[in-house]
């Protein structure tokens, strides 16, 4: 089969490095990719949003089946593109919707979707300019802290939590004022869930659905989960806290709950469902959706899938996913991100990284995140830079073989976190 993956971070490198491993493969092309997805795949200079110029590459080169990586392309309706033109609806696009990815798309959406099909989540107001008082009473009615939510995408910076009523009250008016433009013209007020998160993965063809390994993601940029937000630090897989007991709750009060009302409310979705959660007095409750993997808990989760990948893609795009396996490696994976000096705050970028080869020689497996080529160099492209995950029989095992690889290879200004993992 001939398969186009799109996206160019390391969750699209570690999807492209699990999809290549499948015997079913003949070709796959990564748009745009990085420097690490070219060795596991060809590049293409497309980017991942240019649905007409993947439109004729897909035509003249008989692509089979488009895995799609980040959101962007799914809010922006590449499902409905393809899957909506006679010329390229054979296609399969693994990835729902643009009414799907309304989940994701939408915090507003997704919280009235969670009520009608009664999914545990927290308490929320939706507020424009138009009911501001109704939203300054609803804060009042809380206690502290506050969470304010921008109901559109922010790339993930639209989610406030105020220490203080005056604070949340000031901040509700600056972000329907414009704060983040048009995605905060309508804000989620929630109520404050104390607890301990992690992040479920759902594969779905609509109807069916396989449950992947459960991670967990570091997304401040300090120790201790101290400083600003980040995409994400580094991921581990399996969560201990996630057991049997809190699965089979997660299964029945929301994946079958979700996968349903999918369906109940006439919303195509073949892809991947991404449940942040968060475990409350034992509980769990959905913080948030989204539609595709996590980013970097893709760089973990992936090693523990044994299954042929493109297999059960097959399966999501057929409708038969229940006819397919999903096997586990049981060993533990952990991912290590390291950053360039600055992120997620300025940074820069171009710098050479050395000591790929020697890492190439261990047993861990480096993801490039924000990597390009230079005169044949390979260099630093973006805030995250490299991805370095590893196996071992224990947590401390596998990080300690990620750290120790994140030592070998250099860039300038590089810095990572060397607590991952610290809290379970
Ligand atoms: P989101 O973009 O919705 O994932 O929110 C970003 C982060 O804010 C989450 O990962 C949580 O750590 C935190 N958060 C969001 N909603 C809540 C909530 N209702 N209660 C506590 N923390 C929250
Ligand atoms: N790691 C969190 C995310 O991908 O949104």
């Amino acid at each position: 089969m001939k398969l186009l993956l799109l996206g160019s971070g390391g969750r699209e490198h570690a999807m492209a490095w699990k999809i290549a491993q499948s015997p079913k493969v003949e070709k796959l092309y990564i748009a745009p990719g990085n420097a690490g997805t070219a060795s596991v795949g060809e590049n293409l200079n497309i980017k991942a949003t240019d649905f007409e110029a993947l439109k004729k590459f897909a035509l003249d080169e008989k692509i089979e089946m488009i895995v799609v990586g980040p959101e962007d392309p799914l809010v922006k309706g590449v499902y409905d593109f393809f899957q909506g033109n006679e010329e390229t609806k054979h296609i399969a696009i693994i990835g729902p919707t643009q009414k799907g990815a309304t989940l994701e798309g939408s915090k507003e959406f997704a919280k009235e979707f969670m009520e009608r099909h009664n999914i545990p989540t927290a308490r929320y107001k939706s507020v424009t300019q138009a009911n501001l008082q109704e939203g300054l009473d609803f804060l009042a009615s809380l206690e502290a802290p506050y969470v304010l939510k921008a109901d559109g995408l922010c790339a993930g910076k639209g989610v406030l939590i105020l220490p203080t009523l005056e604070e949340a009250q000031k901040e509700l008016k600056e972000m329907l004022g414009g704060m983040f433009g048009d995605a905060s013209a309508t804000v989620v007020i929630e109520e404050f869930l104390s607890g301990i998160e992690c992040s479920v993965f759902v594969l779905t063809d609509g109807e069916h659905y396989k449950v992947l390994p459960v991670a967990k993601d570091y997304k401040r940029i300090g120790e201790g989960d101290k400083g600003l937000n980040t995409g994400g630090m580094g991921s581990v897989t399996p969560v201990p806290f996630a057991d049997e007991v809190f699965m089979e709750k997660v299964r029945t009060r929301i994946i079958e709950p979700t996968v349903n009302g999918l369906r109940a409310d006439d919303i195509l979705y073949k892809g991947f469902i991404f449940l942040g959660l968060i475990k409350v007095n034992g509980e769990p409750m959905v913080i948030e959706y989204n539609v595709r993997m996590g980013d970097p808990e893709t760089e973990s989760v992936m090693l523990r899938i044994k299954s042929d990948l493109v297999e059960l893609l097959e399966g999501v795009a057929a409708g038969n996913l229940d006819t397919k396996t999903l096997e586990l490696d049981p060993r533990t994976a952990a991912c290590v991100m390291m950053v360039s000096g600055g992120y997620p705050e300025a940074y820069e970028k171009g710098y050479e990284i050395t000591g790929l080869d020697k890492a190439a020689q261990t047993d861990s497996i480096v993801f490039h995140a924000g990597t390009t080529f230079k005169e044949g160099k390979v260099v630093t492209d973006g805030g995250r830079v490299i991805a370095i995950s590893s196996y071992g029989d224990t947590r401390e095992e596998a990080l300690a073989k990620s750290y120790k690889v994140a030592e070998m290879i250099q860039f300038e200004k590089k810095n990572y976190r060397r607590d991952i993992g610290f809290d379970l």
